[in-house]
């Protein structure tokens, strides 16, 4: 074979391979390897005859329930039960919850509401009037019951975002355990500490 023909076979094969759907044409042009272009699927909303109703998109099984929307418990997961707020943790408070929602507060909260969480994180410095995290120690925050803060911490509370999705649950339960020794320590007097301590508080 001469080497034109040659050429002419590659520009040919060439010329094939490179044809894609073309705008304006009526018939598809030949694809010699479609690849993956074209699969057997249905894409939603399109019809199918397979079934009576030719929905291709199936309705789930009644009683399905997504997994985003199962709801074990209500007031452990909520913090709610029959549109009241859980009045009290439902952890056992010991010093490992405590100190495990230290660390979830200081990880999660304290950038906006500061370790004290008096509100003074490095969040509201930059962010300005508009965004202004609260302090923690109010009266009205203190007067919350658990159920309540912590729904806030799942939801959020006007401009705060809620962090349900970052925050397990129990994680979320011991954040609300450690912010509560926050909140009593602050106001604390020598009368909080047990006696046979009272000689190490400098
Ligand atoms: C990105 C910043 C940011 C983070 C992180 C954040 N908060 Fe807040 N929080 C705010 C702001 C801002 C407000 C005030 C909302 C308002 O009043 O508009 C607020 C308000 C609150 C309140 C309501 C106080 C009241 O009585 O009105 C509680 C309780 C609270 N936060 C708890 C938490 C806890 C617990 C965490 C950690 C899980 C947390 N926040 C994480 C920004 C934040």
């Amino acid at each position: 074979m001469r080497i034109q023909s040659i050429l002419l076979v590659i520009a040919a094969v060439a010329g094939l391979v490179s044809c894609g759907p073309g705008a304006g044409k009526d018939t598809p042009p030949i694809w010699v390897f479609p690849d993956m272009k074209i699969q057997e699927k249905y894409k939603p909303q399109q019809e199918s005859p397979l079934f009576s109703d030719r929905r291709a998109s199936r309705k789930p099984v009644e009683g399905t329930v997504s997994r985003e929307g199962y709801v074990e418990d209500e007031g452990y997961s909520l913090g709610i039960v029959s549109g009241q707020y859980v009045g009290k943790n439902p952890l056992e408070l010991n010093q490992a919850v405590l100190a495990h929602g230290q660390k979830k507060f200081n990880t999660y909260c304290a950038p906006c509401h500061d370790r004290t969480a008096s509100g003074g994180g490095i969040v509201g410095k930059r962010a300005g009037a508009a965004f202004q995290p609260a302090d923690l120690h109010k009266p009205e925050t203190k007067q919350k019951n658990d159920g309540e803060l912590y729904s806030i911490a799942s939801d959020g509370r006007r401009t705060m975002m809620g962090y349900r999705n970052q925050i397990s649950n129990y994680d979320r339960w011991a954040v609300v355990a450690y912010l509560r020794a926050l909140q009593r320590a602050k106001g604390a007097t020598i009368d909080d500490v047990p006696e046979n301590l009272r000689g190490e508080v400098r």
